[in-house]
């Protein structure tokens, strides 16, 4: 029997699909396919995106599809398809995987990062007073100090706002190869490599460059970085100005947990599968791209009171297991 799925659009060519919708306005796409999924007491929907794909929301879904790793592979994923983001770490499978981890690892301890924080304290661009575009503030912001913590502020700043800007842009503009501006990064990365293989800097490259294959998780990371602590960090400081009795520091951990609830910056995340899968009493056939989607786990009325709601006092309490997809510590 076929999964449910959201309805397709009548007036753009059935080859396109949902793509239109996925590009456009992903979060209404997929509010329509969990309500599809749930009218038939399923926790997984079908989405044509010029390939097939399968989404699934629930907790259990999430646990499988995340640890799981020979049935859920990376490589083959969304990131795949991301020039960005199809490389190093993120496309890498077990068992490779672990092992490229266990040597990138260390680099991002806590006490490694530590040696950074007056560094990142002291570059801190000033809040501004009044109303402040929240969003072109944290993008400015976190710019600055991935490239303080990663390159010492010595990374080309309109190289780094070139190669970042299109990550915050909807679909496909991450998608769309941009072989210049990935070679240019490539030669700044190289020349600010050369120098710290001579002279050590305070800095994260200094790390990075000691393993095998560093060009491409210096480079991946750094993406992966921007993006999403950008979004974290605009929201926060949107909802504490809404809310501003939340804003001190003994709260602030309950504020970003809640912020990372209900705007996760990774909105969903990928798979593919390598073998037939049964789940629920349907097959999901092999090679089909699997999707998590963390918005529709974390604004699910079935693990959330009052879902849409921005509540930190919630993270009073544990939430249950799989429901809450960050790396955050809960
Ligand atoms: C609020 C901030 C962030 C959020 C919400 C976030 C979210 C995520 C998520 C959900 C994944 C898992 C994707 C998957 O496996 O399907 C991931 C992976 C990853 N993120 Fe982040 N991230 C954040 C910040 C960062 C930062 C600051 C860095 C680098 C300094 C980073 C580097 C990476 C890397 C390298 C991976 C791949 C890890 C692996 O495959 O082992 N992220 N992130």
């Amino acid at each position: 029997m076929p999964l449910p799925h959201p309805p397709l659009n009548p007036y753009v060519p059935q080859a396109l699909g949902h793509l239109p919708e996925w590009g456009a306005a992903p979060l209404p796409l997929l509010d329509a396919g969990a309500a599809a999924a749930r009218a038939e007491g399923l926790d997984v929907f079908a989405l044509q995106l010029g390939q097939p794909a399968v989404v699934g929301f629930s907790p259990e879904w999430n646990r499988a599809l995340l640890s799981d790793l020979s049935t859920f592979r990376s490589r083959g994923s969304f990131s795949s398809l991301v020039p960005y983001l199809n490389g190093g770490v993120i496309v890498t499978d077990t068992p490779e995987h672990a092992q490229r981890r266990g040597t990138l690892n260390p680099g991002f301890s806590r006490a490694a990062l530590s040696g950074l924080t007056a560094a990142l304290r002291q570059s801190l661009p000033h809040f501004p007073a009044g109303p402040t575009d929240a969003l072109a503030w944290a993008d400015e912001t976190v710019r600055h100090l991935l490239n303080v913590a990663y390159f010492a502020g010595e990374f080309d700043d309109a190289l780094l706002s070139r190669f970042l800007g299109p990550l915050r842009r909807p679909f496909p503009a991450p998608m769309l190869p941009r072989p210049a501006t990935l070679a240019a990064v490539r030669r700044e990365l190289l020349r600010l490599g050369r120098t710290r293989s001579k002279h050590p800097r305070p800095d994260l490259l200094s790390t990075l460059i000691r393993q095998p294959g560093w060009m491409e998780d210096a480079r991946v990371s750094l993406a992966a970085a921007h993006d999403t602590t950008t979004h974290a960090l605009a929201y926060a400081v949107w909802e504490l100005a809404q809310a501003p009795q939340w804003h001190t520091p003994e709260q602030h951990p309950a504020v970003i947990k809640e912020v990372l609830r209900l705007y996760p910056p990774g909105w969903m995340g990928s798979r593919r599968l390598r073998r037939d899968l049964a789940w629920r009493g349907r097959t999901l056939p092999a090679g089909t791209l699997a999707l998590y989607s963390t918005y529709l786990t974390h604004r699910d009325p079935a693990l959330w009171a009052d879902p849409n709601t921005f509540r930190p006092e919630r993270w009073a309490h544990k939430p249950p297991a799989w429901a809450y997809l960050s790396s955050f510590r809960v």
